[in-house]
């Protein structure tokens, strides 16, 4: 998607399906009426103080706040005064209830091994393991890194980590060492939590290697503690490594949760932004923690009884606010699965859905077309009844895909709720509630309570119906992130200098004739591969960093599965590479990023379509990688023969 042309966006997709919310489901809802509904949003605009220090009764607070909201977007604080521990809320308040013995996490390796952590256990494991933090010198501030397959300890490793007030800096598993590196870096990271390595698709991936390889250049890291999961030889350096089970041996389990500022940083999570260096977006403690209860309530409807199930890596913001904080918070029993979606078999998330009789099931888009080539017959081999709601998130979802999850995964019974938010919003922001709203495949329908959206020209004027433009906030919400770890002028940059006054959330999008939101992609030079964030420009300098690459060009191109697929034109620092070359370059990327990072496609050529100014025209190359005959705009285009040459490489 392209702004550069004009101010607004052009939509094309048109979709006239409406689903409303069963009345069943409307009468036990957490919401249950567009008239309450209404109502809440009409008074967070009007009176976010208010509205939001009501909302605020929902969390345990030591020391209540003075205010619930000071100053002006960017620079807004909340809750200032109060003192909260995120880990007291989602464990000891459970404590002094029945909910005692319920099963907090239950757990499932891939090999099939099961775990349950009822909130007694996870509190207990999460006390003993802050108390190892102290031991290993950990103190409030202090910033440690968890870089772990999705076993419990990440969970307790976290829920630690917030109980003493120690930002953690999560880097998903599939990261390479040298992501690793840079992320300890820039965090400044003391402490690094692994595991000698986890199961995917029944092989063992590696990551104590990885940390250990990463440590050759993070100095600031000091220790490392390594959970024994798959019983892989490690190489435990004396004095820096330690084995979590020996730790954990000896530490009491008596840990008092500190008493944090509402604003204390609660955890630093990297995102790709559109430069090739990622975003350390911060969140604090009070206002984020509130966002995930809240929305968790209202969108999920979790009841007492509910067994939900978030199908994220909690290395992603949605497996931090929806497999841990805000389902842990409401004091819900949250899954968390280890592996693939297609081991041993293509079935194994359905059978997981009837063996735990999963009642809400939450899960991306590029999962959801997955599921659809691999066919019925799996889904259908298993009892899917107690099923009741849907979720989505992380990338527009196709009406074609939304159908198929309608139909046969929630049997024409289940609302689904297409959730749209972003690392930095910390929660989800445009969503149905699903005992409200009428959904429409495809869009992401209204805004939750406390949320001001609008589709604004680049200009920041306001679009009308059906009119695609860019996505703004108009007023501050509790869980948005407060800045960039280590960069606040890059925070006021990226966020809100682009539209004044407005938080702008990099997305193009449109608002239908009934006031419901269809996003349309990003505006920016990021991708969503496989419904995760890569900018292009990281993927750029990966390239160039191998020696006989001279120059390139990466952008998406629509891709079955993926969402957006990764092409990159490069050329080459002699004349044209052998083709084998291309498997090299795709390699090389993984090692530097990681496998999301994969190129699906690499294209040499011996220039790049660029302005006179010397910029590199993506659009054209966009237009290319998808194969499209008419390419966009190219008055602007300093050499018009390197087009054509493009497109004779093309066939
Ligand atoms: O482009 C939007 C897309 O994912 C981006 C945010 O990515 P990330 O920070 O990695 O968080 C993903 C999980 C919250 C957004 O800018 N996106 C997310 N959800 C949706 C979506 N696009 C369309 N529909 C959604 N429901």
């Amino acid at each position: 998607m392209s702004t550069e042309s004009s101010g607004s966006i052009e939509n094309v997709l048109h979709e006239g399906r409406k689903f409303p919310p069963s009345t069943d489901f409307a009468s036990n809802a957490n919401i249950a009426s567009e008239a309450e509904y209404q109502q809440m949003w009409d008074r967070a605009k009007d009176d976010p103080a208010g509205f939001w220090g009501e909302m605020a009764e929902n969390l345990d607070w030591f020391r209540p706040y003075d205010s619930v909201l000071d100053g002006q977007m960017p620079e807004t604080k909340w809750f200032l005064g109060g003192k909260i521990n995120a880990s007291y809320n989602c464990l000891d308040r459970h404590l002094d209830s029945w909910r005692k013995n319920k099963a907090a996490i239950i757990w499932e390796g891939e090999p099939g091994d099961t775990r349950v952590l009822r909130y007694q256990d996870l509190h207990r494991e999460v006390c003993k393991f802050a108390n190892v933090l102290k031991k290993l010198g950990v103190e409030t501030g202090d910033r440690v890194t968890l870089y772990m397959p999705m076993i419990p300890e990440l969970a307790i490793a976290m829920l630690a980590c917030a109980r003493i007030g120690a930002p953690h800096s999560i880097i998903f598993g599939g990261f390479s060492a040298d992501a690793v590196a840079d992320r300890n870096n820039d965090a400044q990271a003391k402490l690094v939590v692994t595991a000698d390595g986890g199961w995917r698709r029944g092989k063992e991936v590696p990551l104590k290697a990885a940390v250990d390889e990463s440590l050759e250049r993070s100095p600031s890291v000091e220790k490392v503690v390594v959970v024994r999961r798959t019983g892989q030889e490690v190489d435990m350096v004396p004095d820096r490594d330690y084995w979590w089970h020996e730790m954990m041996e000896g530490a009491s389990a008596e840990c008092e949760p500190e008493q944090l500022d509402a604003e204390h940083p609660l955890f630093i999570l990297y995102t790709s932004g559109s430069t090739g260096k990622p975003k350390g977006v911060l969140h604090t403690t009070g206002g984020y923690l509130l966002g995930t209860t809240m929305t968790s309530k209202w969108v999920f409807d979790l009841k007492d009884d509910d067994t939900y199930w978030c199908t994220a890596d909690i290395g992603w913001v949605t497996g931090h606010s929806y497999i841990v904080y805000g389902p842990l918070s409401n004091g819900a029993t949250t899954i968390m699965y280890e592996g693939a979606p297609n081991w041993p078999d293509e079935g194994r998330f359905w059978q997981m859905v009837e063996k735990y009789q999963v009642n809400i099931f939450y899960t991306a888009p590029t999962a959801i077309r997955a599921f659809v080539k691999w066919g019925d017959n799996w889904p259908n081999q298993y009892d899917l009844s107690s099923l009741r709601l849907l979720g989505t998130v992380g990338e527009p979802i196709n009406p074609e895909a939304w159908m198929w999850y309608h139909r046969v995964i929630g049997q024409e019974a289940c609302p689904i709720v297409d959730t749209w938010w972003q690392t930095e919003t910390g929660g989800i922001m445009l969503s149905p509630l699903p005992g409200v709203t009428a959904t429409k495949p495809g869009s992401c329908t209204k805004p939750l309570p406390g949320v001001v959206p609008d589709i604004v020209t680049k200009e920041g004027a306001s679009l009308g119906d059906n009119e695609g433009g860019l996505l703004v906030m108009r007023q501050p919400w509790p869980s948005m992130l407060r800045t960039l770890y280590g960069d606040h002028d890059r925070f006021l940059q990226v966020y809100f200098s682009e539209i004044e006054g407005c938080y702008f959330a990099g997305d193009g999008a449109r608002r239908d004739e009934d006031g419901y939101y269809w996003i349309m992609g990003r505006v920016d030079d990021v991708l969503n591969v496989s419904g995760h964030r890569l900018s292009t420009m990281e993927v750029e300098s990966a390239l160039v960093s191998h020696e006989l690459v001279a120059e390139a060009a990466v952008v998406g191109f629509p891709h079955d599965l993926k969402g957006e697929g990764i092409c990159c034109f490069v050329t080459l620092t002699s004349a044209d590479g052998p083709e084998e070359l291309k498997d090299e370059l795709k390699a090389h990327v993984r090692k530097q990023i990681g496998a999301i990072a994969t190129p699906d496609m690499i294209r040499f050529t011996n220039a790049l379509p660029k302005t006179r100014s010397g910029k590199i025209m993506r659009r054209l190359l966009r237009d290319i990688a998808a194969g499209r005959e008419e390419v966009g705009d190219t008055t602007t285009l300093e050499d018009f023969t390197v087009l054509a040459r493009l497109r004779e490489h093309n066939e």
